[in-house]
């Protein structure tokens, strides 16, 4: 398959069918998102591989959704903020660190079958404790991974004419 063919691919999936995944490829797709670059390739990301009854019921008060807590297996995407680059003025590039290993991870997951869904949305200090988080491992992102009992769905982008400038913010291609 190649890059775009798998781009267009990748859907979140909100619907699991009760089938467990592989240990094997769980680490394969954790294996993809460890070759993330990061700024100064400091890598401030850990990986929560949730598979318990115990700490799915927990999940559950975090983001209380059948399809989120139904999928054989939950990962947390957490920053290390000890660890993340800052720049002069402050910026913290952790999040950008953390979504291109989501990136990586979700890609991975749809090239071999596997859905996920990216989860924003989950309630924070609930999560912390949940995973009981040291106070610098900072929850990003969680997703569900499992084999999809959806439809793909017709996705929606804007065009790529909305969304490029040539030179300067609403500079025209010149002919
Ligand atoms: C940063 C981020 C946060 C998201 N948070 C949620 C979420 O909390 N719940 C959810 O169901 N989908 C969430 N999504 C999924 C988006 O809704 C989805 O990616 C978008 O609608 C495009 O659809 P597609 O992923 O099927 O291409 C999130 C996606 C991103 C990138």
């Amino acid at each position: 398959m190649d890059f775009i063919e798998l781009a267009k691919k990748r859907f979140s999936v909100r619907g699991y069918l009760d089938k467990d995944v592989d240990d094997s490829l769980v680490m394969e797709i954790l294996e993809a998102a460890r070759w993330a670059p990061s700024a100064c390739n400091n890598q401030p990301w850990s990986f929560i591989v949730i598979r318990s009854a115990e700490f799915k019921l927990r999940l559950q008060a975090v983001y209380n959704r059948t399809w989120f807590l139904s999928a054989p297996v939950i990962i947390a995407v957490c920053c290390d903020r000890s660890q993340s680059w800052k720049r002069a003025d402050g910026k913290d590039y952790g999040d950008v660190d953390i979504a291109i290993a989501m990136d990586h991870l979700t890609l991975a997951a749809a090239e071999k079958g596997l859905g996920t869904c990216w989860i924003g949305s989950f309630k924070y200090r609930e999560t912390c404790e949940a995973l009981k988080l040291p106070e610098n491992i900072d929850p990003v992102a969680l997703t569900p991974l499992g084999y999809s009992s959806m439809k793909e769905p017709v996705k929606a982008r804007k065009e790529l004419s909305q969304i490029i400038h040539w030179n300067y913010f609403g500079g025209k291609k010149e002919a």
